[in-house]
């Protein structure tokens, strides 16, 4: 697999992807704190929310009391806070050159939606392009392990609507990120969630280097 070369004109979108208790926003935290310690101030967005109206889509989805939602009001709450973030946040710091990590995105809806809830890749891909205005991100890290060992890690916290689906829904939005990673699209690049923190963070910043951006000069 290689990593893409962006242009530097612009700025850079970086994604995180995987199941629950995956490890993504410790490594989001990671990455950001490295780039903070090098002068490079990242702007951190997360979906759902990220923006003040995502962020009240993001209380509805996740909240425990909204049992009842359908798949299909669950997928388009989720584009609706993509679309909201897309304009508000990404399109503009993108244009002024910002260094975005973005913890979940579009492939979300993907695993989450069409193959957890079972909607389908191609009604999420048709949704996410009327989210998305053409913004793709320039790499996506997949962080993956297995559905019960990150389980057993949300295991002592308190958990939300989604993280309370079945262990059946789980395994589904797992074979959904296994087939991004299988898929060949040199976007992805696959993180092995089980190792350490300090040794998957290693490898995400070797991929990072790799993009050859001039917002990461330092690396
Ligand atoms: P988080 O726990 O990583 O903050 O994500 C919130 C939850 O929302 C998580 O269970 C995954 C879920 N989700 C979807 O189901 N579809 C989506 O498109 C996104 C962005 C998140």
């Amino acid at each position: 697999m290689t990593t893409p070369t962006v242009s530097d004109t612009r700025g850079l979108l970086v994604t995180f992807e995987g199941p629950e208790g995956s490890g993504k926003t410790t490594l989001v935290a990671g990455i950001e704190h490295w780039l903070a310690a090098n002068g490079c101030e990242a702007l951190v967005l997360r979906e759902p929310g990220g923006t003040k109206i995502g962020e009240r889509i993001r209380a509805v989805l996740l909240d425990p009391a909204t049992q009842e939602m359908c798949g299909e009001t669950e997928l388009l709450l989720m584009v609706a806070s993509r679309a909201q973030l897309v304009r508000e946040k990404i399109e503009p710091a993108l244009e002024a050159g910002i260094f975005i990590l973005c913890d979940r995105f579009a492939d979300a809806s993907v695993a989450y939606q069409g193959f957890g809830r079972g909607l389908g890749e191609k009604l999420v891909h048709r949704l996410n392009a009327v989210a998305l205005a053409g913004i793709e991100p320039d790499l996506t890290f997949l962080c993956l392990l297995p559905p019960e060992q990150g389980r057993a890690r949300l295991a002592a916290r308190e958990t939300d609507r989604l993280e309370r689906e079945a262990q059946q829904f789980h395994a589904r939005v797992y074979s959904g990120y296994q087939a991004m990673a299988a898929s060949g699209d040199s976007r992805y690049v696959v993180l092995d969630a089980a190792l350490p923190p300090a040794e998957v963070l290693a490898t995400a910043l070797t991929h990072l280097r790799r993009l050859g951006h001039g917002l990461l000069k330092f690396l």
